[in-house]
């Protein structure tokens, strides 16, 4: 492992800093290698990746280098780093916060404080993840450690600071404005954090760390209603009322909750047994059995096809295929798991994505959601003339 990056060499070389989720990490670097091989790895920690860019560009160059720009599937967020403060470079014995927080409004003048720069909007803190997803029953998210020092660091702001920031920057749960710059601070450990900026550009970078504050529904009929909830809010389909779509996989219905609260008609498609709270939707109907053995009819009104079966990427891909493929069926989108059973499956996400786009989807992206244990979510739409 090399050094940490400090904040003198961080004075003359330009790093990025991406989080992802625990265990990512070799995904996201072969990703890194393959889609920015002049990017130079430089060092990690689980969840924690820095890389150094090939030369020193304007602030307005580094703002435009961000997840969507990088096309990564692995990064939950992409950061530009002012340099690290760690408890090391304090005289206290303990980690004193106080410091801490002047040192890292000091990184953060260096940049914003100059003149026809843009100004900071609100300060994003977050930690890396504490565990492998799934251990414990972890869930990424904001932690109470990162409300706590958020509070610390906006009230320090310094006053010239303070009167540039956006609505509602006091809660750090709150969602950032397309276009507005914001500060980070990611706690990489206990003593240790990484300052850095970025600028809100799509559904998760408004959030701190690419982190939506959201928690399971006490009447949830699953965990996958969180990452249904999640892929829809990225993926931002028209799916509204009266909207048709099938849940393959949908047992037991989280997935489908997600839809029907946006007043969609679902129909779920699963062998195994649906949670009575979503059969006692009306909006909801199940065809019970495997997607394979049921009538392609059934589909014919059908738009919006959502998909999160146990199975092989290679399995979900040709079942979709052969209903989108149908000249009866007039898919506009589909939203769908790809199990990483084995996390070499990464390597093929390239040609999963093409192989979609062969399909008409002429918009296909893909993203491991905070909600995604060892698997990615896929969005495909068929953008129609007249967007
Ligand atoms: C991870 S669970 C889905 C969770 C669900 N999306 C939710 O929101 O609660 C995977 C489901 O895929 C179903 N499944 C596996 N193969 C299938 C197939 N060929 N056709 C339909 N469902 C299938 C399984 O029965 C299982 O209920």
């Amino acid at each position: 492992m090399r050094t940490p990056l400090s904040t003198s060499a961080a004075a003359d070389s330009q790093f990025i800093y991406l989080t992802c989720q625990r265990g990512a990490e070799p995904a996201l670097k072969r990703e890194m290698a393959r889609r920015r091989p002049d990017f130079r790895f430089s060092y990690s920690r689980p969840g924690f990746l820095t890389f150094k860019l090939p030369r020193s560009i304007s602030l307005e160059k580094r703002l435009a280098i961000d997840v969507p720009a990088l096309r990564s599937v692995f990064a939950r967020s992409c950061v530009h780093s002012l340099g690290r403060v760690s408890g090391k470079d304090f005289d206290s014995e303990d980690f004193d916060l106080g410091q801490a927080v002047k040192r890292v409004w000091e990184l953060a003048a260096r940049e914003f404080e100059k003149d026809g720069n843009p100004k900071l909007s609100r300060v994003h803190v977050y930690e890396r993840d504490r565990f492998d997803v799934g251990t414990r029953e972890f869930e990424p998210g904001l932690t109470d450690c990162a409300f706590d020092i958020h509070r610390a660091i906006y009230e320090t702001a310094p006053e010239n600071v303070r009167v540039a920031f956006g609505s509602n920057a006091d809660r750090l749960d709150a969602p950032g404005e397309l276009g507005e710059v914001c500060l980070d601070v990611a706690i990489v450990e206990k003593d240790e954090f990484y300052v850095g900026f970025h600028r809100v550009v799509d559904a998760h970078s408004r959030y701190p760390g690419g982190l939506f504050p959201m928690a399971l529904p006490t009447d949830a009929a699953s965990r996958a209603f969180l990452k249904f909830e999640e892929g829809l809010r990225w993926a931002n389909f028209p799916i509204g009322t009266g909207s048709r779509c099938v849940d393959i996989g949908a047992s037991p219905g989280g997935g489908s909750q997600a839809l029907l609260a946006r007043g969609a008609e679902v129909l779920g498609v699963d062998p195994a047994e649906i949670d009575p709270r979503v059969l006692a939707n009306p909006n909801f109907t199940h065809l019970r059995g495997k997607i394979n053995q049921l009538k392609r009819r059934l589909f014919r009104k059908s738009r919006w096809f959502l998909t999160d079966m146990n199975v092989a990427p290679q399995y979900t891909l040709d079942a979709l295929e052969e209903i989108v493929n149908r000249d009866d069926i007039a898919a506009r989108g589909l939203l769908f798991t790809l199990k990483l059973f084995d996390w070499k499956l990464a390597e093929n996400i390239p040609e999963y994505l093409a192989r979609v786009k062969s399909w008409g989807f002429n918009r296909v992206k893909a993203r491991q959601l905070q909600f995604n244990r060892q698997e990615i979510m896929v969005a495909a739409l068929k953008k129609p003339f007249y967007h």
